[in-house]
């Protein structure tokens, strides 16, 4: 029990130490002081249909704390697909998560990044990419291949740490939904959802 503990004490804090190492390398990338909290990731995930028989698609997996709550909520690791700009986390997560399709490349440049998989339709986005450090035509552009991967009204995911939605409205496009404000998350997390008209 004890050994188990430490076991458990160990990894975490091990993950938090990847994440930290990640920070300082690349603030702007990681844009987070720690990996977002398990409770957290729990709402994310709950959004996904696991019955769907489509993929599910994460954006900015890190060091992984997202990716489990996603295979926890029983989508099978091969139906997900998770794209990780930094090599680093990226071979960590392959050894981590076993049988998870991860992409080392850029989630804004979709379309290079999925390779053969740029024309496949997901049940879901799950994204932690640090919108806010990217201008907003480029966060407007993401959003929209993202939906564009979608079946109509199936949600994008997306935490955020600013007191409103990472991506101005355009209703005749897309709409925006405020998810969930989670307390227990450092820094406290906004949950945005955006779908098709
Ligand atoms: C705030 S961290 C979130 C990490 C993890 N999902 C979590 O919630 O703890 C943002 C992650 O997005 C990744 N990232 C940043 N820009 C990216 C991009 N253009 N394409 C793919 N991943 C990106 C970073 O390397 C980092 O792993």
């Amino acid at each position: 029990m004890v050994r188990r503990l430490k076991e458990r004490f160990e990894k975490k804090f091990d993950e938090e130490i990847r994440f930290f190492k990640g920070m300082m390398q690349g603030p702007k990338l990681v844009g987070a002081i720690v990996p977002t909290s398990s409770i957290t990731a729990k709402k994310m995930a709950s959004i996904i249909n696991p019955n769907s028989g489509l993929p599910v698609l994460e954006l900015g997996p890190g060091t992984g704390v997202i990716t489990k709550a996603i295979l926890a909520r029983g989508v099978p690791a091969e139906k997900l697909v998770s794209v990780e700009y930094s090599e680093d986390f990226c071979s960590h997560l392959t050894m981590t998560y076993p049988g998870v399709n991860f992409i080392h490349g850029d989630a804004f440049d979709l379309d290079r990044t999925l390779g053969a998989l740029a024309g496949q339709k997901f049940d879901s986005v799950i994204s932690a990419v640090p919108l806010l450090n990217f201008p907003m035509q480029d966060r407007i552009r993401l959003l929209e291949s993202l939906l564009d991967r979608l079946p109509p009204g199936r949600p994008v995911v997306q935490i955020s740490y600013g007191p409103v939605s990472p991506i101005i409205a355009k209703p005749h496009s897309y709409h925006i939904q405020h998810f969930d404000f989670v307390v227990r998350n450092i820094p406290p997390a906004q949950l945005w959802i955006y779908r098709r008209a």
